[in-house]
């Protein structure tokens, strides 16, 4: 059981961490901090591991000879138990379920080995029972935390009364829904999608639009510019637009009219824009996936300025940073600039359901016709039901606020790391990295394992660079605790 891994990291600490790098007073102190609060979990897993043993040996009578049960579904009643037939009720090991979707499953993923099983608050458990904070949250999707009893209530009742009409019907909840979006946002118009890069693709479309209709572009010169590194998706537009090879490498040929810029360089901006064929300039506030890139303060305000000088639409991608992850509603909010289009996605349902939009004017949205562009699951009363409540609880609970608090000390804790092994942490609220110097024995890869064993979930993106964006929720004692469990990792190597 994995619980085993809180006692061989006390044997792995101790010998490494006085040889090596923690002869710096800053380092001894977090690794003090760290023994002991070894030792409370240490005392807690043992605990934990007594109960999961009394609760396998009352469970054994009741499991299949072939299969071990998660320990927290002894938490169900007896009878509950006892009335689980169903093959796929049945709990698998977090091993069966690494080699059945291995087995089955396309290899498009190369996920963190461990098996979830249930998702309450800040916290996953996997299906031994083991539980979790949080790092990832879907990348920024569960802002509003997992399974937030609002959201589950709206999705519950919704989907018991109306689900999905198309849009060939009007229905009763879609107009609520764009009226309440407009309306805090403070754009004329929404246009509902499902997934981020299908709100990314709607952005191109409106774009070109507009371009044709509006600015005055010869048929099909239109062009999009895109900042390198960055990330919008899978599809064959987004793939075109990267320069990532993991992206697009294999995948050609590739749609014409994008073109890209260096993320975070005002002249080279303003170059492209010498082109008047330029329709737009698609943009991330922050670079989430390439590692959570932060660009220089006035970066955004700058692109403002040249943007409306060329007649060029700025369309912020706030898929990953908006609905507060970055400690404001939107991350353009740290600037107080208005782009002409906004991508939302993710956290708009609370990781509920995938439910994206894209936000404008009439001058842009209007261009786009009936029959023009669409999806039949966009719009659905589902979808905006839950959007709604996924909107509210972010205002109600002042999701921004706590990102922007808790982020501060998060960083605040991770920058007392040393510097020859953590050599850079940086983010904005709960939107976060920390860029690892690899070792032959040390890269980041490893570092996210370990996390794992110590109960914190977080995966890197490139070989050096682990992101840490647990859920908006999160309270000061948890941050606090989550803080000592990657201090205390990373200094256990
Ligand atoms: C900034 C940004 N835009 C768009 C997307 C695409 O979203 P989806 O995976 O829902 O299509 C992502 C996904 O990570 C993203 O980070």
């Amino acid at each position: 059981m994995k619980m085993n891994h809180y006692s061989v990291l006390h044997t792995v600490v101790l010998p490494h961490a006085l040889t090596g790098f923690t002869t710096k007073a800053t380092s001894l102190c977090l690794l003090g901090k760290f023994l002991v609060f070894r030792v409370v979990l240490h005392t807690l897993a043992e605990a934990q591991r007594i109960a999961m043993k009394c609760m396998l040996t009352h469970l054994t009578r009741w499991a299949t000879p072939t299969l071990s049960r998660a320990a927290h579904s002894g938490m169900r009643s007896s009878s509950t138990v006892a009335s689980c037939t169903k093959r796929d009720e049945v709990a698998l090991s977090s091993e069966d379920i690494f080699s059945r979707e291995e087995r089955y499953g396309a290899h498009n993923y190369h996920p963190l080995p461990v098996a979830l099983h249930r998702g309450e608050g800040v916290h996953v458990w996997d299906v031994e029972g083991r539980r979790y904070y949080d790092f990832l949250s879907a990348y920024s999707a569960v802002n509003q935390g997992h399974c937030h009893p609002k959201i589950v209530a709206a999705l519950t009742g919704q989907a018991s009364r109306l689900a999905l009409t198309s849009r060939a019907f009007y229905n009763d909840v879609l107009g609520e829904y764009e009226e309440y979006i407009t309306s805090l946002f403070g754009y004329s118009k929404v246009l509902p999608m499902n997934t981020g890069v299908e709100g990314g693709e709607t952005a191109c479309k409106l774009a070109r639009k507009w371009a044709y209709c509006v600015k005055g572009v010869p048929q099909y010169q239109a062009k999009i510019v895109f900042a390198e590194g960055n990330f919008w998706g899978r599809t064959m537009a987004a793939i075109s637009s990267s320069n990532d090879p993991s992206s697009y490498e294999g995948f050609g040929p590739f749609m014409p009219g994008f073109e890209l810029v260096p993320y975070n360089d005002i002249p080279a901006l303003e170059k492209a824009f010498q082109d008047p064929n330029v329709a737009a300039f698609m943009v991330e506030p922050i670079q989430g996936e390439a590692g959570v890139v932060v660009p220089d303060a006035g970066y955004l305000c700058k692109v403002r300025e040249l943007c409306t000088k060329y007649n060029v639409l700025f369309i912020a991608d706030e898929v990953q940073t908006g609905l507060a992850r970055t400690g404001r509603r939107l991350a353009v909010d740290h600037e107080e600039v208005r782009p002409d289009l906004v991508v939302l996605g993710k956290a708009l349902s609370g990781g509920m359901y995938p439910v994206s939009a894209v936000l404008c004017d009439d001058e842009v949205m209007l261009t786009i016709k009936p029959g023009e562009h669409g999806s039949t699951y966009g719009g659905n009363p589902l979808a905006c039901r839950v959007a709604i409540s996924a909107l509210q609880v972010m205002e109600e609970e002042k999701l921004a606020e706590n990102a922007a608090e808790m982020g501060k000390i998060l960083r605040a804790e991770l920058n007392k790391l040393p510097k020859e092994i953590v050599t850079k942490v940086r983010g904005k609220g709960l939107l976060n990295a920390i860029v690892i110097k690899e070792t032959k024995d040390y890269n980041a890869w490893r570092v996210c394992l370990r996390l794992r064993d110590n109960g914190l979930l977080a995966k890197p993106t490139h070989g050096h660079i682990i992101r840490l964006a647990p859920p908006l929720i999160i309270k000061e004692d948890e941050i606090r605790e989550c803080a000592e469990i990657i201090q205390g990792t990373v200094l256990s190597f």
